[in-house]
């Protein structure tokens, strides 16, 4: 395999880089000097121009087992040369059944079924379905309200922007799903700066969830959905005894609790799932990314016995949720899960990032101080250095700290003035601090 891309690829005009719209993307400064990877091993990528990159986002908070490991990607090429699809409804493959036991088994409690799907935005829609149809098939259709929160992402599907909290992802597209509500974020600098794990103040802030509540009535709210640890609009972690009380709130009115896990499943925090590290069930949890490590698109919602059986009760024969994708489930994609999660347990991955959490706190938070930064916060392997914006230039400078770095042979993740900071499971020290000394001299020469 080369490591340089085709010669005439490098070449490429203007009307050729524009036939692709690329997602999430300043598309005009990005061509004008396109930053392409071509090869990925362990925790690099290679560039079109052969510099390494140390990799420290695991490409987009998924590549968990780091990049190209042979036993997944040996699974996905035989799989590709053995079945490369069976239909997805009224029919399945094996691999499908291993892989939904394998992650049951991961799960907590009582989740112990898993709806595949696509992609995170897929789980997240088809677990607020599968709310709706829940309460429903309960007897209870009228609890029809979704409880989302500020700053909160859950991909880009109407079901994911409408409980999510991010304007420039709402702003656009109409007007959302009805019924919609939102619990504060709990983000607070003056009360949380330089936290390390969970913060000490903001549990309160669940109560909000009462008065949500007293304002719509319990009898019309069928789910409150949350990241655990919202990791995309710059990892804000709950504060400590937060969770717990958003699921006492939930289970005390019958409202369905979901933990949208996209990001802090499969060792991300240590442990198989956030709810394990911070002691919390919900009813469902959604997960994509790493459950291939990054290498097939799939995603899928784990449910409770109690959801399954509720739709398990109707005439046999007849369809019990009408919902699914053409590649639920996909052959290659089931193949890299399970070879995913095998590399995970062999080389001991999640107990690895939770070793790994303590030098890389101490190497983040050594930042502090440093020009620009006013937060620095950390918990399992994922970690934010937040910086000072620019007045009336919000995101500027987080954005050229995050191309700077790129130059200088390090990948993190720029949202607004936050960079972001999810290496593989594999990282080693000396990574670790590569990357943390990178950020430190791009910052102290930023304006
Ligand atoms: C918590 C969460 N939910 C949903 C998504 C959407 O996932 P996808 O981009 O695979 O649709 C993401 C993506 O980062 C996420 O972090």
């Amino acid at each position: 395999m080369t490591t340089t891309i085709e010669p005439e690829l490098l070449q490429l005009s203007a009307d050729q880089l524009d036939a692709y719209w690329m997602p999430f993307t300043a598309n005009r400064q990005f061509k004008s000097s396109p930053r392409l990877v071509v090869k990925a091993e362990g925790m690099y990528y290679t560039t079109h121009d052969g510099r390494r990159i140390l990799d420290g986002f695991a490409g987009l908070w998924c590549c968990n087992a780091g990049h190209c490991r042979k036993p997944i990607t040996e699974a996905i090429q035989k799989q590709a040369a053995t079945m490369d699809y069976a239909p997805a409804f009224q029919m399945s493959h094996p691999l499908a059944f291993e892989l939904a036991n394998r992650i049951v088994a991961l799960a907590p409690g009582a989740l112990k079924h898993v709806f595949f799907c696509n992609s995170g935005s897929e789980a997240v829609d088809s677990a607020l379905k599968i709310a709706l149809a829940w309460h429903r098939v309960s007897g209870r259709g009228e609890r029809i309200r979704l409880i989302g929160r500020e700053r909160a992402y859950h991909g880009v599907g109407f079901g994911g922007i409408s409980v999510g909290g991010i304007a420039a992802n709402r702003k656009m597209f109409g007007a959302m799903l009805a019924g919609v509500d939102h619990l504060p974020h709990t983000h607070n600098l003056e009360k949380n700066a330089f936290s390390r794990g969970q913060p000490v103040w903001g549990a309160q802030l669940a109560d909000e969830l009462e008065r949500l509540v007293a304002l719509h009535d319990a009898s019309t709210i069928a789910a409150v959905i949350v990241e655990p640890m919202a990791g995309s609009t710059g990892v804000l972690i709950p504060p400590q005894g937060y969770l717990q009380r958003l699921r006492d709130i939930t289970r005390k009115h019958g409202i369905l609790l979901i933990f949208d896990e996209v990001i802090s499943a499969f060792g991300r925090l240590g442990t198989s799932f956030g709810a394990d590290l911070f002691g919390v069930e919900p009813d469902m949890i959604t997960f994509a990314k790493g459950v291939t490590s990054g290498t097939v698109p799939m995603g899928g919602v784990i449910v409770s016995s109690d959801i399954y059986q509720a739709f398990m009760a109707g005439a046999k024969g007849t369809i019990e949720l009408f919902h699914g994708y053409t590649y639920s489930a996909h052959p290659l994609a089931c193949a890299a899960g399970i070879a995913a999660l095998q590399l995970y347990e062999q080389e001991q991955l999640f107990q690895r990032a939770a070793q790994m959490a303590a030098p890389f706190e101490d190497a983040l938070h050594s930042l502090k101080g440093t020009r620009h930064v006013i937060d620095i916060r950390t918990i399992g392997l994922v970690g934010a250095v937040e910086l000072q914006s620019r007045p009336g230039a919000v995101g500027a400078r987080g954005f050229e700290a995050y191309l700077r770095a790129y130059e200088k042979g390090v990948l993190v993740r720029q949202t607004g003035d936050i960079l972001a900071f999810a290496p593989a499971l594999i990282i080693e020290k000396a990574q670790i601090d590569q990357i943390v000394a990178t950020v430190r001299e791009v910052l102290n020469t930023l304006d």
